[in-house]
């Protein structure tokens, strides 16, 4: 186990880059994106039925979500375009950060599922749009709108798949229903994503497409589903002692690395939380981030989570894998699952 020791109180010259400046135009470029989003839901004639329909097809979406995520990805990876997005400097794919994106893209779909499609869904996808684009909190990051569109085509039909396989024998007319509603939503899917980009245009490359390790990205994907659907439990945990429980003082925190994992202990208003060090965002150390009252802030682009439960701020759904930690007998224990 690797440890470091880490005050709590961090200084505020904590590295800020430029793109910690998006972040926050990043807050008020959705003021519009409830009322667009309800401005587009009536065009295309999305109603409460449609809504209750998507709703209903919550079990068929979780269960066929592992092989959407896989199937997404394996596309991706094919085209130089976008395969890039993935790859370590040595040209490898970058598996823990592939995982990652396959977590937020389940988490996107699993939001969708659970409908009410209010302002803070609507914002959600706004600042997904966005995400793609220079707009951003990494303006380094730009996915050109083809690909964004391509793929939004790709899960439309993905989810058509996987309703006609699960109801067609049972019951045609919500089979109907189901396919009809999906159908308009995504079509307003693609309109809150696109318009992030407002006139960008860049040139396509026409490279020759890669060969990928197909079993190998559906393992990845349907590790990351299980994670983001809470199925990935286990009952078998690890004790470890972190530390003894005064080398860690109330306001104090400590990482450490248990199984590869790079962990932050935090000694909080007499309270131990444990949080793993690896940002929603880009994976960024959110552990040696500040830490002002409840609120841990990622010294890369300034994402915010709650450290008592490490969910973040501006969604409460989406959360840092959290663990479970304990004092006894004077040491700090931290219970790491075992699968
Ligand atoms: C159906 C279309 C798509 C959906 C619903 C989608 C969904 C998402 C979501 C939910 C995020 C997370 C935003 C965050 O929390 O930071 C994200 C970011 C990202 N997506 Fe997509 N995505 C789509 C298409 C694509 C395509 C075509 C690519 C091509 C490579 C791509 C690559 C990325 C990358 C690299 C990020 C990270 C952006 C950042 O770190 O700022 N996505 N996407």
């Amino acid at each position: 186990m690797n440890e470091t020791t880490i005050q709590t109180a961090q200084p505020s010259n904590v590295k800020r880059d430029a793109s910690d400046a998006s972040a926050s135009k990043d807050a008020s470029a959705s003021k519009d994106a409830g009322k667009y989003f309800r401005y587009m839901a009536e065009f295309v004639g999305f109603t409460s039925y449609d809504e209750q329909a998507i709703v209903k097809s919550k079990p068929i979406v979780e269960k066929h979500l592992p092989q959407i995520v896989s199937d997404f990805y394996e596309h991706l990876l094919r085209y130089p375009p976008t395969r890039k997005f993935f790859l370590k400097k040595d040209g490898t794919i970058d598996e823990a950060y592939l995982e990652l994106r396959m977590r937020h893209n389940a988490n996107f779909w699993l939001r969708t599922v659970e409908g009410n499609y209010d302002d803070g869904y609507a914002s959600y996808i706004d600042y997904v749009g966005r995400a793609h684009t220079s707009h951003g909190a990494d303006p380094s990051i730009y996915i050109a709108e083809r690909y964004v569109i391509g793929m939004v085509g790709f899960i439309s039909h993905a989810m058509s798949h996987a309703i006609i396989a699960e109801l067609h024998e049972k019951d045609e007319a919500f089979e109907h229903d189901v396919v009809e509603a999906w159908d308009k939503l995504m079509m307003v899917v693609l309109e809150m994503l696109s318009r992030a980009y407002y006139n960008e245009r860049s040139p396509e490359t026409f490279d020759p497409l890669v060969a990928v390790d197909e079993k190998h990205i559906a393992e990845l994907a349907q590790e990351a589903v299980e994670q983001e659907t809470g199925k990935r439990e286990t009952s078998a945990v690890k004790l470890v002692t972190i530390a003894r429980a005064d080398e860690i003082p109330d306001g104090e925190r400590k990482l450490v690395n248990v199984d590869g994992i790079s962990i932050g202990i935090f000694h909080h208003n007499g309270n131990w939380y444990a949080l793993r060090n690896s940002c929603l965002h880009r994976g960024g150390p959110v552990c040696t981030g500040t830490l002002a009252g409840d609120v841990l802030q990622c010294p890369w682009h300034g994402f915010q989570y709650d450290v008592r439960d490490g969910h973040l701020l501006t969604d409460p759904k989406s959360h840092l894998d959290s663990f479970h930690v304990s004092v006894e007998n004077g040491e700090v224990k931290l219970e790491m699952p075992q699968f």
